[in-house]
């Protein structure tokens, strides 16, 4: 009997966290539960996900900026049906497909003229993969430089540059020289640039892991310390690309030259895994230099015909929608009204971001019972109290958000570009309400607190306290 998926999704809905346990990530299925984010959803649309009884979440992570467009855009699915109805031939590998050719021009449009070459692939880190090995042959040097906190994906070559040493622990051995420097250390990197054995500088415009970003023109100055010692520039605009920080590219906020561009996530409007690596063509051609080297770096499901169409439709539907300008202007609103909340509420240390990617800092607060509930979260793990106020927000308000990273009192929002007024005020007026239960000390949300200290002193030290994605 061919596949009736309709009726096996209404059959078996609500099985999703134990057939998760029995036969995935038991281990996230057991944080998930923890912090109370073991919800099944039946249906998403746009900035929201939708419950069994159609209760609606708002969707303020969007799968860690896939959705930059929202979830399930009629235009992409259009493009997807379309290269369903068509019976194109797809991945024949020894051809040239019109579709990437086509999306490689489209992408190169929305790039500066100096890139000109484009190699698709599969995900981020692939994508990072592929600009390391793209940069060391390009300038026959080895060492790789990162930045401290630098998240560049989980495969082998990006977790090598990876500036967070929890994602390391127990794969080793890494890519040997590779070295990082703290963001802003100017004089770090000329000593390390100065050596001339480095390909590349890799860096995220505006970190994943807690939304930093110079403030000052570091990046313009490490761009001029790479090219007079030869170091190649990876910006990985895996997160930050295709408008999430209200320009296109991260890297135009401070009108860089990059010399590799990374680019996957919202590339096909979150349907179908897809990224690239572009280029100057005289580096690109560094790589496959010989005939017997046209396929020496290359992924089979790289160019198919469905990321292909989706990335076209995602590309005109960011355009068509004016989803980077809109993400500018709504992004200034959304700081603007996280900072007044900072007048209110002792507890926010800093609202920091660009276009839609905006971290809310904490900080020990002034009033004596919410120092206590402080001091009693932070005494167990340090990013207790901000999983605390990212439960409350999923719980009471249903918003999802997540906390930015290890060890930091940061929460994090990702919300889909096509976020209006009505998503801004519910999320300032959820926040504000969390911050002022916070004030309740002892109360419900410390008594949440106090049920993740319990989980944290139970569970055995390789687990982590919480999901930091
Ligand atoms: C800047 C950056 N680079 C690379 C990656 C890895 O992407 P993927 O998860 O698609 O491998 C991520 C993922 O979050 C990222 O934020």
């Amino acid at each position: 009997m061919p596949l009736d998926l309709k009726s096996l999704i209404q059959l078996r809905l609500g099985e999703n966290y134990a057939l998760h346990e029995q036969h995935l990530n038991s281990t996230l299925v057991r944080v998930q539960r923890i912090i109370g984010y073991d919800e099944v959803y039946a249906r998403a649309e746009g900035a929201y996900l939708y419950d069994r009884q159609g209760r609606d979440y708002l969707d303020f992570l969007s799968g860690y900026s896939v959705f930059n467009i929202g979830r399930n855009h009629p235009a992409v699915q259009r493009a997807i049906r379309e290269v369903l109805e068509l019976d194109l031939p797809n991945m024949v590998q020894m051809d040239c497909s019109l579709l990437s050719g086509l999306l490689a021009e489209a992408l190169l449009k929305r790039l500066p003229p100096h890139l000109d070459a484009v190699f698709f692939c599969n995900s981020g880190a692939e994508s990072v993969e592929g600009a390391i090995k793209f940069a060391r042959a390009a300038t026959g040097r080895s060492g790789l430089l990162s930045i401290d906190k630098a998240f560049h994906g989980l495969s082998h070559g990006a977790l090598s540059v990876m500036g967070d040493a929890h994602f390391q622990e127990g794969f080793g051995p890494l890519l040997a020289d590779c070295s990082r420097v703290a963001l802003g250390d100017l004089a770090a990197l000329e000593e390390k640039l100065a050596r001339r054995d480095i390909a590349a500088l890799l860096l995220e415009p505006v970190q994943g892991k807690g939304v930093n970003f110079p403030r000052d023109d570091f990046y313009v100055e490490a761009q001029r310390l790479c090219r007079a010692h030869g170091t190649l520039l990876i910006c990985d605009e895996v997160q930050t690309g295709l408008g999430r920080t209200g320009r296109w590219w991260g890297f135009e906020h401070w009108n860089l030259e990059p010399d590799i561009v990374t680019v996957a996530k919202s590339l096909s409007g979150g349907y179908v895994p897809v990224a690239a690596v572009v280029t100057r063509r005289a580096i690109y051609q560094r790589t496959f230099n010989r005939l017997d080297r046209c396929v020496v770096h290359s992924s089979t499901f790289g160019r198919n015909n469905l990321a292909m169409a989706a990335g076209l439709a995602t590309l005109s539907v960011l355009e068509e929608e004016q989803l980077v300008e809109r993400a500018r202007d709504n992004g200034i609103e959304l700081l603007r009204r996280l900072n007044a909340l900072k007048e209110w509420h002792s507890l926010i240390k800093e609202v920091r971001g660009l276009g839609m990617m905006i971290a809310i800092e904490f900080h020990e607060p002034r009033e004596l019972a919410l120092r206590m509930g402080w001091k009693l979260l932070h005494g167990v793990e340090p990013e207790l109290f901000a999983q605390m106020l990212v439960t409350s927000l999923f719980k009471r308000h249903r918003i999802l958000t997540q906390i930015a990273g290890h060890g930091m009192d940061v929460i994090k929002i990702l919300p889909p570009l096509i976020s209006g007024e009505r998503e801004i005020d519910r999320f300032v007026s959820a926040l504000d309400a969390v911050l002022t239960d916070c004030r309740s000390f002892p109360g419900p949300i410390w008594d949440l607190g106090a049920s993740f200290i319990r989980h944290a002193i139970k569970r055995p030290k390789s687990e982590p306290a919480v999901a930091a994605g």
